[in-house]
């Protein structure tokens, strides 16, 4: 795992962005692989001031979202479909069409799922980004998901219900179920990049980079994959 330990968030979303743009300025088709959560937000600022700076064209590029919470649709205001237009992709001129995401309001979840399984085999990924949760889950692959896990649907752990409450109006309100990408599909991904900012990541960090690969620690599996970065702000590195 390459690691890059940056002085602040600032840096970690300029080094992020950079290989982002690289990616795309290399190949315009590519597929990338994208996040939700807090943690990408200075990137995707990055990504669009870039693209009114540079004209960085996005028209080709297709891009496939991570997770989208259960019962939620596309046009709810809490839903990861509603912010990735807002914090992304109204800002670059990428096509709505090209861009991929699970079906919050599907009324059958597991066809839903077994959608999403095959979109991912006919997108092959260039790069997925991905946060970490503060108990070591990636997307919504909580604690205790099988390494060998697809597309499925998650009962969130009261940590994440508690962690992304921040984002609704009341705790009441955070949907108890999501689907997520497993973690079979996110190691399919030909790159990955990993950021963390924060002194509540750093044990998470830790037992990313260094601790035993468990499936109670569902980023550990990420030890396994040939092309992982790691980006990290020197509070969620304080523990390396
Ligand atoms: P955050 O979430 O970026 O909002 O901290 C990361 C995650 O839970 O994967």
């Amino acid at each position: 795992m390459r690691i890059i330990i940056t002085k602040d968030y600032d840096e970690l979303s300029k080094k992020a962005a950079e290989i982002i743009i690289g990616i795309v300025k290399n190949k315009p088709t590519a597929v990338l692989g994208l996040a939700t959560g807090t943690t990408p937000l200075g990137l995707y600022g990055e990504l669009k001031a870039d693209r009114d700076k540079n004209g960085t064209d996005y028209s080709k590029v297709r891009a496939v979202n991570l997770d989208e919470y259960a019962g939620l649709g596309a046009d709810n205001k809490n839903s990861y479909a509603h912010f990735m237009r807002e914090n992304l992709f109204n800002g670059l001129n990428i096509d709505l069409k090209n861009t991929y995401i699970e079906n919050g309001a599907a009324a059958d979840g597991a066809a839903e799922c077994k959608r999403y399984d095959a979109l991912l085999e006919s997108l092959p990924r260039d790069i997925q980004l991905l946060g970490i949760g503060s108990n070591g889950h990636i997307a919504f692959n909580e604690p205790g998901t099988p390494f060998g896990a697809t597309t499925h649907t998650v009962e969130l752990a009261a940590s994440t219900v508690k962690d992304n409450s921040r984002l609704f109006d009341s705790i009441d309100d955070v949907p108890r179920k999501a689907y997520t990408m497993g973690l079979k599909s996110i190691m399919q991904s030909r790159s990955i990049l990993v950021l963390a900012t924060g002194a509540n990541k750093a044990e998470a960090v830790k037992n990313l980079v260094n601790g035993k690969i468990t499936e109670d620690v569902p980023a550990s599996v990420l030890q396994l994959h040939p092309d992982c970065t790691l980006i990290c702000d020197s509070a969620a590195a304080a523990l390396l």
